[in-house]
């Protein structure tokens, strides 16, 4: 993909559904009985992962012409005949790690190369805990699912993937069980949970947020409505920003405040952002307007980092051309997303003429507060969000960029080089 300077970007475009959400409605809707709709799904590459799953359990999971997704589950999972392949999903396996540990049914997972070299032991510790038996430390790697007993759960690293594995598991538990986060991480499992019968409850503590779940409530189908993903309209929202005399609105985005640290951040640096927050089918969603603005660096704050965790490939762009230095420490986990971000991010940036410095759980951009030369080929190691960010800072760098894997967009944005081509940016696949 090539994506190289032009003219003002404007126009008003609808974010792809969220991800995190998309997941876990198929994924809760499945292990339900009866039938979940779910209206604005992502039709990206990982959530069809989960679709596919989904249907491998024995759930009957359709796209109906509307676009309208609907869900049969048969309120438990049953034993697949194959492997399941979750592809680049790492939200897929962990989740459905969780989710198959509760039954009496055996199951083998595998991905592609990305989310092979990906940990898994962050799941295999609680999940065995409860008494399952996971055979393998890395993918592929089998679930044998048992009786299990409950657990109370403080996750050593601050993940909503382990949070929600263990509550997936705990719905089929002998006794209740508890995930405490001292960080709080995005809150869609134990949102959307109740929605479908779960009895669970949320408790902020002295040390933290805690959830807690009582088993066995039997979980029935319910519609799900899916707001637009933050970080998807993080990029045209950041293309508008670096791209004089652009305007853009995002309708329909996602505003839950542990998804939307990169909006913060974007105010502290002096972006010109209108948020109109309004509550839709239980999580707050609003249009967001990027104007082009004079970015400054900042210091983001370590403990902001789960509410932001997948911005960091964006921010680091936005930061290449602001003016003066931002740091962003205390991501260390960003070495074990779909590829190591912070390696990457930092290699692409000084081939795009940025300074930056790499530390181990962070990296430091300096920005000269006008646009980076650009003009390089940037490689993306298979990274969604790599891709997208490097193709953003094409935009508005002195010369164009080209990205590899350019076809990895459409894990979580299938829609990513029309919908930009419509609000006037040159991108397109090189
Ligand atoms: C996700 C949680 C985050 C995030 C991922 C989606 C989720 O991962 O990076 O894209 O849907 O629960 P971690 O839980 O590993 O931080």
């Amino acid at each position: 993909m090539k994506a190289g300077p032009g003219g003002p970007l404007r126009g008003r475009v609808t974010a792809p559904g969220d991800k995190s959400i998309s997941h876990r409605a198929l994924l809760l809707g499945g292990m339900a009985e009866g039938r979940t709709t779910v209206e604005g799904l992502l039709e990206g590459a990982d959530v069809m992962a989960t679709a596919a799953a989904m249907r491998a359990f024995g759930a009957q999971v359709a796209r109906g012409a509307d676009g309208l997704w609907t869900v049969d589950g048969r309120g438990e999972l049953r034993q697949p005949d194959g492997v399941i392949d979750c592809g680049n999903s790492g939200t897929a396996l962990r989740l459905l790690m969780g989710a198959a540990a509760g039954y009496l049914i055996q199951t083998e997972f595998d991905g592609d190369a990305s989310l092979r070299g990906r940990p898994v032991d962050r799941v295999i510790a609680p999940l065995s805990a409860m008494g399952a038996t996971v055979r393998g430390d890395g993918l592929p790697v089998t679930v044998i699912g048992a009786f299990l007993r409950g657990l109370a759960y403080e996750p050593p690293v601050a993940s909503a993937q382990v949070k929600s594995a263990v509550l997936l598991a705990g719905l089929h538990a002998a006794s209740p069980t508890t995930v405490l986060e001292r960080r709080p991480t995005r809150d869609h499992t134990e949102r959307m949970l109740p929605a479908f019968g779960a009895d669970l409850s949320v408790e902020q503590t002295e040390i933290g947020r805690a959830v807690h779940l009582r088993p066995g409530a039997r979980l029935r189908g319910t519609s799900v409505r899916v707001p637009g993903d933050p970080s998807s309209a993080a990029f045209p929202l950041a293309a508008a920003l670096i791209t004089p005399g652009s305007e853009v609105t995002v309708a329909g985005v996602l505003l839950n405040p542990l998804r939307c640290g990169l909006f913060q951040t974007l105010r502290e640096m002096g972006a010109e952002l209108e948020i109109a927050v309004r509550e839709d089918a239980g999580e707050p969603v609003g249009d967001v307007t990027a104007r082009f603005s004079r970015l400054r660096g900042v210091v983001v704050p370590p403990e902001r980092a789960p509410s932001m965790i997948d911005e960091y490939p964006i921010l680091s762009v936005l930061a290449a051309f602001a003016e003066g230095t931002t740091v962003m420490r205390g991501v260390e986990d960003l070495r074990r997303k779909e590829t190591d971000r912070i390696t990457a991010v930092a290699t692409g940036l000084r081939a795009c003429g940025v300074e930056v410095d790499e530390e181990m759980d962070g990296l430091i951009v300096h920005g000269r507060g006008r646009p980076p030369r650009g003009g390089a080929a940037v490689e993306t190691h298979g990274d969604h969000r790599l891709a997208m960010g490097f193709a953003v800072l094409g935009l508005g760098a002195e010369a164009a960029v080209t990205v590899d894997r350019a076809e990895m967009v459409a894990t979580s944005f299938p829609g990513f080089v029309a919908m930009m081509g419509g609000l006037g940016a040159d991108v397109a696949p090189a």
